[in-house]
């Protein structure tokens, strides 16, 4: 079903700063390919401290075993689930007709937000909150989502050197984004479930700039660590549709030894005017019942206040007719999350004119004075409403 994954270009982090400017230009060729082609590479010399992610994975299992009630406490739906814990069947893939996904998160960002933004966007940029009783949950999680995040922002110098563009240009355009890494399990399924359309994560593309996935891990059904249970299960990619596929090609991710993934999304496909392609992805549960596994994802993302618009350099006809009108990355994202159900419906009227009530109110309250001074003001409310836009 396939085609071979070592054409999926590796990429050595330290390569795209390398004094060479010739080993920087081979790196940043890699970073062009991989990402105009497959929106996926895979990373060595990463930095992320793959011992504390194991650490991190027990005390996560740690959490996730403890009991619905306690788990509850940490969930979120005031504020999206952007912080703390998604329960199971809670976000759904935009394509995948409404199935939600099968498996529980937990969200955290990696610095705390500035004080404007926590009150402009109070779901995206809210303060981390944390389980009781679990100091190493809170203290590795929070180091491991700021190396994350330090790979994603050296491999935007990379990205910016593949496309031409001023070596700080995303880099700058992610500071102070709204960043978030999430811890996930995804849930074992039983003898029914096994064999049928259930997936642990439907078809979708992230919808933030830039994923870095540092690799999890498999449990088997008494819960021990184990060895991938079964060869076709995990992660596929849909390559950029061509000639020869039209539909792109599924091709399943093979991360080789030492190296972690990081993925395009969204953001960075619109920018870019669509030379990188933010990949459509699905997670294949193990045909066998019973196993689950332990696994992260961070998102980087544009700052809030960003626009969401291919930059000039990529700005044509088509483009722009792709990805336009421009919008702020800070509505966008509230859009996308009702979407993927995590935001409710409601959200949608902060983005237009949201007075009405006001002016019903005044309304009212004329319509009341008239009917007591008995219709002898004809023209009042005319007068003291405001106007409807
Ligand atoms: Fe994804």
């Amino acid at each position: 079903m396939s085609e071979s994954t070592h054409e999926i270009p590796v990429v050595d982090l330290n390569d795209l700063t390398s004094p060479q400017s010739d080993v920087r230009a081979e790196a940043a060729a890699a970073v062009r390919r991989a990402f105009g082609h497959y929106g996926l590479i895979y990373i060595r010399n990463h930095g992320v401290d793959i011992d504390l992610l194991e650490k991190f994975y027990d005390a996560f299992l740690e959490f996730t075993s403890r009991s619905e009630d306690d788990k509850q406490k940490m969930s979120t739906p005031d504020i999206w689930y952007q912080r703390g814990w998604t329960p199971p069947n809670t976000e759904k893939a935009v394509v995948a007709g409404g199935q939600p996904d099968f498996k529980e998160c937990f969200f955290i960002t990696p610095y705390e937000p500035a004080d404007e933004l926590k009150q402009q966007y109070p779901e995206i940029y809210a303060s981390n909150i944390w389980p009781e009783n679990a100091d190493e949950f809170e203290g590795s999680y929070t180091e491991l989502s700021r190396q994350l995040q330090q790979v994603g922002v050296n491999l935007l110098r990379g990205c910016a050197l593949a496309l031409g563009l001023a070596p700080q240009q995303f880099e700058a355009a992610v500071d102070g984004g709204p960043h978030v890494t999430r811890a996930l399990r995804y849930i074992p399924l039983d003898d029914e479930q096994v064999d049928t359309d259930i997936l642990w994560g439907e078809e979708h593309t992230d919808f933030n700039f830039l994923t870095i996935l540092p690799g999890g891990r498999f449990l088997d059904p008494s819960g021990e660590r184990c060895s991938k249970p079964d060869p076709d299960a995990g992660l596929y990619l849909r390559t950029r549709p061509n000639e020869e596929h039209p539909n792109g090609k599924l091709v399943q991710g093979q991360t080789p030894e030492g190296c972690i993934v990081a993925q395009v999304g969204q953001q960075l496909e619109i920018v870019t005017g669509g030379e990188f392609i933010a990949t459509p992805h699905v997670i294949e549960a193990p045909k066998q019942p019973g196993y689950s596994r332990v696994a992260m994802a961070h998102f980087v993302h544009l700052h809030a206040h960003e626009q969401l618009f291919p930059l000039e350099p990529f700005r044509t006809d088509e483009s722009v007719r792709a990805y336009g009108p421009p919008k702020m990355v800070g509505t966008y994202n509230l859009k996308t999350l009702i979407d993927i159900g995590l935001a409710p419906k409601e959200a949608f009227d902060r983005l237009g004119y949201t007075q009405y009530e006001r002016l019903d109110k005044i309304r009212q309250e004329e319509k009341g004075g008239q009917e007591e001074m008995g219709g002898q003001e004809e023209k009042g409310g005319q007068e003291a409403g405001e106007p409807a836009e």
